[in-house]
């Protein structure tokens, strides 16, 4: 236990906490070179006065999509008198067509955005504006794939567009998830992916070199060796090429040194920092999954936990739901939130998600167990899950900002 004391006095391990963490936009983006160069090359037209093409920018979480953005959007800033105008939006916040055009105006037009107006009226304002002195507006919008009502986003700001003489929009989504664009309408998804942009995820080599250089700064001297950021790496590397999750890892790592007050990080804290960042990464997932799948993950936990109506299946050591059952549960559920519940062939798209996620297991059963069924099973901690699942459905009032 740490006293008082010991955390305020100084740290024989940080230098810099904030260096660590997820937050900390480093100078250098290293081994990002090309996608920068790509975004710069689909906002240069704006700066010249033109409306550049869209760009959808698509790749795993943790693979640098945000900062390499926000490196462009500070570089925009730095730039003189340019007719270019650029708002970035943070979709989980603003998560729908009316939340992203109040966002937008609270950015460039701040004093009317306190009045209160509907979206009819921030459309005109803004269209407007753009007209004015025929500026170029870029929206970028990261995780696009929270917004409720996408495709009418995407149509208000394509629409500006075709509604003015002068000017133009732009738009930049950013989205970790394939799939979504399943959902679009055909015409909203051949508006946003006019040009698309790919961030591979990192090697082991390239997020050796990312932490090697984020615990220069953020630890004191000779805290963090070769050996353990290698072996950090490599997990990282094993989870999807994330830079997050290395940052997070060495962050706990420095964090249980700290506690265990010993003056470096070695393997068994970088080991035991793998596994508490592999547990908070998960229930961030889950907290960013669409709302339909939480409540099929929720239905699958909540089973797990009481145990089904039918006899689930034991294998000796692990429990399997039947499909079926999971899908009748998340009916109710649905039915209890006063929510229409999705169709059965969406309900096996989620499971497929919810499985590429790492979430779940699901599988065919092969003949003779009640014909030809899938059986799901839990691959996270139960209780923890129903838990989170509680907390994000059930726990915070529904907060609506006003309808569109
Ligand atoms: N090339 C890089 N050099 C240095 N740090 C990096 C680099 N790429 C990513 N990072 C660090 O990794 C973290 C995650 O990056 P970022 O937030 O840009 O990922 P992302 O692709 O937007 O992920 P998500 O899809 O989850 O939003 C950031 O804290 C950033 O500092
Ligand atoms: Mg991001």
């Amino acid at each position: 236990m740490q006293t008082l004391n010991d955390l305020l006095g100084e740290s024989k391990i940080f230098l810099s906490r904030e260096a660590l963490s997820p937050h900390y936009t480093p100078k250098k983006l290293v081994f990002r070179e090309k996608e920068i160069n790509s975004i710069e090359r689909a906002v240069a037209p704006s700066l010249k006065g033109d409306r550049g093409r869209n760009l959808f920018i698509y790749g795993k979480t943790g693979t640098g999509k945000t900062s390499c953005v926000n490196y462009v959007i500070e570089e925009i800033k730095q730039i003189p008198n340019t007719k270019a105008k650029i708002s970035y939006i943070n979709c989980r916040i603003y998560n729908s067509r009316f939340k992203v055009l109040a966002k937008v105006t609270s950015d460039h037009l701040p004093t009317y955005a306190k009045r209160g107006y509907g979206a009819v009226d921030l459309y005109e304002r803004l269209r407007n504006w753009v007209e004015e002195d025929s500026k170029i507006f870029v929206a970028v919008l990261d995780e696009i794939d929270m917004v409720k009502d996408l495709d009418d986003l995407i149509y208000t700001l394509t629409r500006i567009n075709s509604d003015i003489k002068a000017g133009g929009v732009s738009m930049i989504g950013i989205s970790n998830r394939v799939s979504f664009k399943e959902d679009l309408d055909p015409r909203s998804l051949s508006a946003l992916y006019e040009t698309e942009l790919v961030f591979p995820p990192y090697y082991a080599t390239e997020l050796y070199a990312i932490i090697k250089e984020r615990a220069e700064i953020g630890f004191r001297k000779g805290v963090a060796s070769d050996e353990v950021l290698h072996y950090i790496a490599a997990q990282a590397a094993k989870e999807g090429g994330d830079a997050r999750f290395s940052l997070k890892v060495l962050a706990r790592a420095g964090e249980l040194s700290e506690e265990r007050k010993i003056p470096t990080i070695t393997m068994t804290e970088a080991q035991d920092g793998v596994r508490m960042a592999e547990n908070e990464s998960v229930y961030e997932l889950i907290g960013t999954l669409p709302e339909h799948q939480k409540l099929v993950l929720y239905s699958v936990a909540l089973l797990t936990r009481s145990g089904g109506t039918y006899k689930k299946l034991t294998d000796g050591v692990d429990t399997y739901l039947f499909s079926g059952e999971v899908y009748n549960r998340y009916r109710s559920i649905c039915d209890n939130m006063k929510k229409e519940p999705k169709s059965e062939r969406w309900y096996r798209k989620y499971l497929s998600e919810l499985e590429m996620q790492g979430l779940i297991a699901a599988f065919e059963s092969g003949k003779g167990i009640r014909g030809h069924t899938k059986l799901v099973k839990l691959l996270v901690p139960t209780k923890k899950t129903c838990d989170v699942l509680e907390k994000d459905l059930f726990g915070v009032p529904e907060h609506n900002g006003g309808a569109a």
